[in-house]
């Protein structure tokens, strides 16, 4: 068997341990040498729940693992505005890295972690588990086989009633998180619809923030609650997209919906239905697909770009192209203009 591929992990929360750690733990190709976290309660915490962390040692300062020459990858699962400070920390000294979603708070900072992963010759992934569930796979493959025609127009959207992340922590803090709604939910479905659609190119975006339930808060909350917005493409499609935090709403969703020429599609939650005319007759197909978040198959997809070199399905300019946008529809939120990228 192949060298088991070397792994660190920087910053030891909720979704290290329900996502990252839960998918090491059943993979035999990859072997957790190291935890990081301020918080030492976390890793001990860690340490002790998976047997993937028994041997791994623990550090509060990051820039211990940066040193270390055992260390092949680092999967960073920090707070957003620490994304691109480890990350290119890690790229330079010739670690391979993973980081959680957003990419970064800002498109500069993304193309600064390019920059880095080129110069250094080392593979920079960001989480795309939704790309890696079931039902995302399956559409993939009836689109990219042409069955679903062209894709020229989008819908995407991930809605909560009262669904304000951690509340009290860092998620609402603007200069801790870059936002709130678009670019925690936002990134996940806008991201999805993306790649359905072939990755266009965005070429403008408008956008509207709105921050209506401050009231209810007894804590720092400087982002939005609700995002609404529009992109273009270069290739003449289009997405709608709309998330929030709070609102009165009939029920919490997520999803993102295709309509192309020869048949239409939603993935909403983890279901997959498909609208297609056969026989001169509209129908409603129920493909069932299903199963996880698809964060174990990201995982296993980084560790075979890294060690057998396979073809990434996410780049660096897809992750640039994201933030781009999500910037983009703040920037038209606050100047109420039109934004071209
Ligand atoms: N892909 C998904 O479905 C998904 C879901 C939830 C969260 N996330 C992302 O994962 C990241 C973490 O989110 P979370 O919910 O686990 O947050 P969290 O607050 O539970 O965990 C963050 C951890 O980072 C630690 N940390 C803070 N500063 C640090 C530093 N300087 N060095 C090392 N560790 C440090 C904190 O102590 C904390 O334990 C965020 O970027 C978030 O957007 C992704």
């Amino acid at each position: 068997m192949a060298n088991k591929l070397k792994v660190a992990i920087v910053g030891c929360g909720s979704i290290a341990d329900g996502a990252h750690l839960s998918n090491y733990e059943k993979n035999d190709g990859i072997e957790i040498v190291a935890l990081c976290d301020i918080d030492t309660t976390r890793f001990d915490y860690l340490k002790g729940k998976y047997k993937c962390c028994a041997n791994a040692y623990t550090t509060t300062d990051y820039k211990d693992i940066a040193k270390d020459e055992n260390v092949d990858a680092v999967d960073i699962c920090t707070p957003n505005y620490l994304h691109s400070i480890v990350a290119i920390e890690m790229l330079n000294a010739g670690k391979h890295v993973l980081t959680e979603k957003p990419d970064a708070m800002t498109a500069k900072e993304v193309e600064a972690m390019r920059d880095a992963a080129d110069k250094n010759g080392r593979v920079l992934m960001a989480m795309r588990n939704n790309r890696f569930t079931p039902a995302a796979i399956h559409l993939k493959k009836m689109i990219d086989n042409g069955e679903c025609g062209e894709i020229y127009n989008a819908r995407c959207a991930w809605v909560r009633k009262r669904g304000v992340p951690k509340p009290g922590s860092w998620f609402a803090k603007k200069a801790e998180s870059g936002g709130g709604p678009l670019i925690d939910l936002g990134v996940h479905m806008i991201d999805l619809a993306m790649y359905l659609m072939g990755n266009p190119k965005p070429v403008s975006v408008t956008g509207t923030t709105f921050n209506k339930f401050n009231n209810n808060h007894d804590y720092t909350f400087d982002v939005e609650d609700m995002a609404t917005g529009y992109i273009k493409f270069d290739n003449g499609a289009s997405l709608a997209l709309e998330f929030s935090w709070e609102s009165n709403i009939i029920s919490d969703t997520r999803y993102v919906e295709l309509r192309g020429t020869k048949a239409g599609a939603i993935i909403e939650n983890d279901d997959l239905r498909l609208f297609i005319e056969r026989h001169g007759t509209m129908c409603d197909e129920y493909p069932h697909p299903r199963g996880s978040w698809g964060h174990d198959g990201a995982i296993r997809h980084f560790a075979d770009v890294v060690q057998n070199g396979t073809d990434p399905i996410f780049t660096p300019q897809q992750g640039i192209n994201m933030i781009k946008i999500l910037n983009a529809i703040y920037e038209s939120a606050e100047t109420g203009k039109e934004v071209l990228l």
